[in-house]
């Protein structure tokens, strides 16, 4: 029986994350990244996110995914073939990956994540269900920069980047990051979620939604801030923002100071005015065709796209 290989990129310790969180909200206006929404309670409230009805990029891509499957196989053959490489960026509960074995029929399947150990767990069951395919964890925070072992990308792979979370890079390090997926595609391709523009109530309900699971997921940052950080952020003195800056086309989520107060931690404290805000999120919205265009840039060839009736999500097949 095989087993999985599990190589760890992550830096040791939490000190390098502390850092960056207290450089975060000494910034002016502060500003976090969204990697500090995931810890163990974060992520859960992601899949329940995942769930809501004004959530619709889950489902609106699942549908794509099934209603596409006998196309998107088939291009994902004739631009990879059988028995390639599956990467993928971001992999969590591996689930949708997985859900895409029997059709793509990879040989080898690495899984990237910033949680080498949630993938351990996961890798090892999901190897009892496909004894045949070699499998390998891979925890790297990708967001900075994403450098695959060479001898995992040696030959044509599918680099798989669902849920439309390029859309949390700003165009830049959306376009950098495009560039070294081509490069760890090695000639292979690239199949991407992208979320595209659409009304802006649709998009405001989606990331501020009435059970206020979206608000908690924010405001939960703030509570593994102070875990990681020491920093005594009372959740209470806190509201969630959330809005759709159409000249910068992407939602940006907030965190509100209701009242005038002070942040302390170990190192540091910073003072909040009343209204002041924390940037936590942006999440980029495309239009089809500048996305396509973006993925060109990056040094992808040909593109074939699939979308819903409504247009609101796309699927794009790059070839490297
Ligand atoms: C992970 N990412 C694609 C989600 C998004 O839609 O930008 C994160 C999220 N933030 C609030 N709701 C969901």
């Amino acid at each position: 029986m095989r087993s999985p290989q599990f190589i760890d990129l992550t830096p040791p310790g939490p000190q390098p994350l502390a850092e960056e969180a207290a450089a975060g909200l000494q910034a002016r206006p502060a500003r976090l990244p969204p990697k500090f929404f995931y810890d163990a309670l974060g992520s859960r409230l992601f899949d329940a996110i995942t769930e809501l009805p004004e959530y619709y990029p889950t489902r609106t891509e699942a549908a794509i995914l099934a209603d596409h499957r006998a196309g998107i196989t088939a291009a994902v053959h004739a631009a990879v073939g059988r028995g390639a490489t599956l990467v993928d960026l971001g992999a969590g509960s591996c689930t949708k990956a997985a859900s895409l074995f029997a059709a793509f029929e990879p040989a080898r399947y690495v899984a990237v994540d910033i949680s080498a150990n949630y993938l351990q767990g996961t890798l090892q069951r999901l190897q009892q269900l496909h004894p045949a395919v070699e499998m390998v964890a891979v925890g790297m925070d990708f967001s900075s920069r994403l450098a695959l072992p060479a001898d995992l990308t040696c030959g044509p792979a599918l680099v798989f980047y669902p849920g439309s979370s390029i859309g949390n890079f700003a165009p830049a390090p959306a376009l950098r990051l495009l560039r070294q997926a081509h490069a760890a595609a090695a000639g292979g391709a690239l199949l991407i979620g992208v979320d595209c523009v659409k009304p802006a109530d649709v998009l405001e309900a989606a990331y501020d939604d009435a059970l206020g699971v979206t608000a908690a997921f924010n405001l939960n940052l703030l509570r593994h801030l102070n875990r990681l950080l020491g920093s005594d952020f009372d959740v209470r003195q806190w509201r969630h923002v959330a809005l759709f800056n159409r000249a910068g086309s992407r939602i940006e989520m907030h965190l509100e100071a209701r009242q005038s107060l002070t942040v302390r931690w170990p190192a540091g404290e910073r003072d909040f005015d009343a209204g002041e805000r924390i940037h936590t999120e942006d999440s980029y919205k495309w239009q089809p065709a500048d996305f396509q265009a973006l993925l060109h840039e990056a040094g992808f060839r040909h593109v074939e796209q699939w979308t819903d009736d409504l247009g609101w999500f796309a699927v794009m097949l790059a070839r490297a």
